[in-house]
């Protein structure tokens, strides 16, 4: 049922370069995963764009589509991939050191990943103190970085004939700053990036130099990136789509799958303790407290969201919500989370409930990357520009349109308000539930 109001979107023609900060474990995964699927080798499992359906009119009207022949997204044969990291390894190397893929999927896919290496790092050893690696670029003003990233960006673009290019930042999880000076205004952020400032980050460099170009961008990681004011007046200065931050997956889509089932029936909560162990690389950066804390705190704001503890102060009141993680190298990329949560119902009795989650970091987060290149590249051609905040479903602290609402963590209003903008876009009716016929 098609309105009026569609908006306009420019077709996905030609190529589109997918360039990642940091090809490490998420990167190389998300990587040689859509090479795979591209090759027949495997499905897209976990991607929502690929693999899920959209409902379009009344339940009568019986018509339900698979997503990716809805929306008008790249294809997957018209994606190109590149990036930077400190480390020399290419895209095959990376796999292998990271251990997410088993040896027979990498070895067909050898000679293609190959053939993606990293362009060397904006790199700043105060902000991942946990990380060594030489593949940097040489010392220059921190503008002198971003406009070097401008012209690798440029540079890749013409040699691979991309007609779009889209980011996703991959990369460690820098040190936990909050917004200072500098971060005000863009005219403070430009003369901090001639001054060097300390306190901007390697992120941010990377951030300033694609939406300088008009590209958008995602914050797979829970640093200070670009949700701040100076680069969110250059985003809508330059009409770029920005999206973050912290790719959700893992311990804290358990946790927003199942707190808004237990605020859906009025169950209260004493207390929700959450552990990890981890031992990728990723595992060994969050081992420096000062990155821990970027995670930590990413980590924490979801609960109090969902459960509205000011609202609701007899339910939540009073609840201890404690994160750990706690880096165990035997277990590489295989993290296991242990979630402790203490709740109550009627008359106050309590109950208890334990999950244990054997799950794989990377392959849980190489979908989203692949989702979130599909549907900022969408954005952008649909005119959508600022944060995109019907793509909270994908994050773990999702950024608010303006500082004075807040973020929604709850997995479920995500996936409606994300349905609900996919049906506006196309200019399909949004679904209420609300009906009169009792048929919506
Ligand atoms: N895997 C998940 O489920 C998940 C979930 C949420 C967030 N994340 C975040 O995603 C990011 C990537 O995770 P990962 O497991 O791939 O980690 P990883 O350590 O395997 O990869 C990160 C890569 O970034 C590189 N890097 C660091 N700083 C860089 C810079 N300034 N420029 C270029 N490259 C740089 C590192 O050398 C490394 O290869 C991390 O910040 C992580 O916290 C991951």
């Amino acid at each position: 049922m098609a309105l009026e109001s569609a908006v306009e979107i420019a077709p996905a023609k030609g190529k589109l370069g997918v360039l990642l900060p940091g090809m490490g474990a998420v990167g190389t995964t998300f990587i040689a995963g859509v090479l795979a699927v591209r090759r027949g080798l495997a499905r897209p499992i976990g991607s929502l764009t690929q693999m899920g359906t959209i409902r379009i009119g009344k339940r009568t009207d019986d018509d339900v589509r698979l997503i990716k022949d809805y929306l008008p997204l790249a294809g997957l044969d018209d994606m190109v991939f590149g990036g930077w990291d400190v480390h020399r390894d290419n895209a095959y190397e990376a796999a292998v050191r990271a251990g997410v893929l088993e040896g027979p999927i990498l070895a067909e896919l050898k000679d293609e990943l190959e053939a993606i290496a990293p362009m060397p790092a904006v790199f700043e050893q105060e902000y991942v103190r946990n990380l060594h690696g030489d593949n940097v670029k040489p010392d220059a003003s921190k503008m002198e970085w971003a406009e070097a990233l401008i012209a690798d960006i440029e540079r890749f673009k013409a040699d691979n004939g991309c007609d779009r290019i889209v980011g996703v930042w991959c990369g460690s999880t820098e040190i936990y700053k909050q917004p200072v000076d500098v971060h005000r205004t863009l005219a403070a952020f430009e003369q901090g990036l001639r001054d060097s400032h300390p306190d901007i980050a390697p992120s941010q460099i990377y951030a300033y130099a694609f939406l300088k170009l008009g590209i958008p961008l995602a914050n797979g990681a829970p640093n200070l990136m670009f949700d701040f004011p100076a680069l969110m007046e250059l985003a809508r200065a330059n009409n770029v789509a920005v999206t973050g931050k912290d790719f959700k997956t893992g311990q804290t889509l358990m946790k927003t799958i199942l707190a808004p089932g237990l605020k859906a029936r009025m169950l209260g909560v004493h207390g929700w303790y959450s552990t990890n162990i981890l031992g990728n690389r990723d595992g060994e950066v969050l081992d420096d407290p000062d990155s821990f804390k970027s995670k930590e705190v990413s980590k924490l704001g979801v609960l109090d969201t969902i459960f509205e503890p000011e609202r609701n102060p007899e339910l939540y009141g009073d609840i201890h919500h404690v994160v750990r993680i706690n880096y165990y190298p035997p277990r590489g990329d295989n993290k296991e989370g242990w979630d402790n949560i203490d709740i109550f119902g009627w008359l106050g009795y309590p109950m208890q409930i334990k999950i244990d989650f054997l799950c794989r970091d990377s392959i849980l987060a190489a979908p989203i990357v692949l989702d979130l290149a599909l549907l900022i590249d969408l954005a952008q051609r649909a005119g959508l520009s600022g944060v995109q905040e019907w793509l909270s479903f994908y994050w773990k602290s999702p950024q608010p349109v303006q500082d004075d609402v807040y973020p929604e963590h709850d997995l479920f209003i995500q996936q409606t308000k994300l349905k609900n903008t996919m049906r506006h876009l196309m200019g399909d009716e949004v679904i209420t539930h609300l009906g009169a016929e009792y048929y919506d």
